[in-house]
């Protein structure tokens, strides 16, 4: 069985997130999702609309996906890869070049970030229409 990994916050799920996701998996035959905590975004000065249990479930509805760990760190990605054996680390092209330091433990992959929308995006739209 091939195993793919992502990383990310999935932060009000969109398009965008989708179709990386149905990439991801149709690299393998399992994917697993880390998704960022919210000390984690935090620490990377992101603040999520959706909560972590409100993005992990958003996450659970996608049939593209297999499983979901954290991600609390920049640097667990190493230990994940190897107690997960996982064969493919994914993410979108915004991170190109970014991730080749894993490639002595898996083969690394990135997909084309879809054009035109982003969670930053739909927060932006979103706060003004609840105001
Ligand atoms: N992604 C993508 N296409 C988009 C937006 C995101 O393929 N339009 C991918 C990213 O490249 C990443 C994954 O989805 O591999 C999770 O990205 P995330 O940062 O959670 O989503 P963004 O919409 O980019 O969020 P933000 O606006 O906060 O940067």
């Amino acid at each position: 069985m091939k195993k793919v990994i992502t990383y990310g916050s999935f932060d009000t799920l969109h398009y965008g997130h989708i179709l990386l996701l149905k990439r991801a998996r149709e690299l393998g035959d399992h994917l697993t999702v880390a998704l960022s905590s919210d000390a984690f975004n935090l620490a990377k000065n992101k603040i999520s609309h959706f909560d972590f249990a409100q993005r992990e479930a958003l996450l659970k509805a996608i049939t593209y996906v297999d499983d979901i760990i954290p991600e609390d760190t920049w640097e667990q990605k190493r230990n994940d890869v190897t107690q997960l054996n996982i064969d493919i680390f994914t993410m979108g092209d915004d991170w190109a070049g970014k991730f080749d330091f894993l490639g002595d433990l898996c083969e690394v992959i990135y997909l084309p970030r879809t054009p035109r929308i982003s969670s930053t995006a739909i927060k932006n739209i979103h706060v003004s229409s609840l105001a």
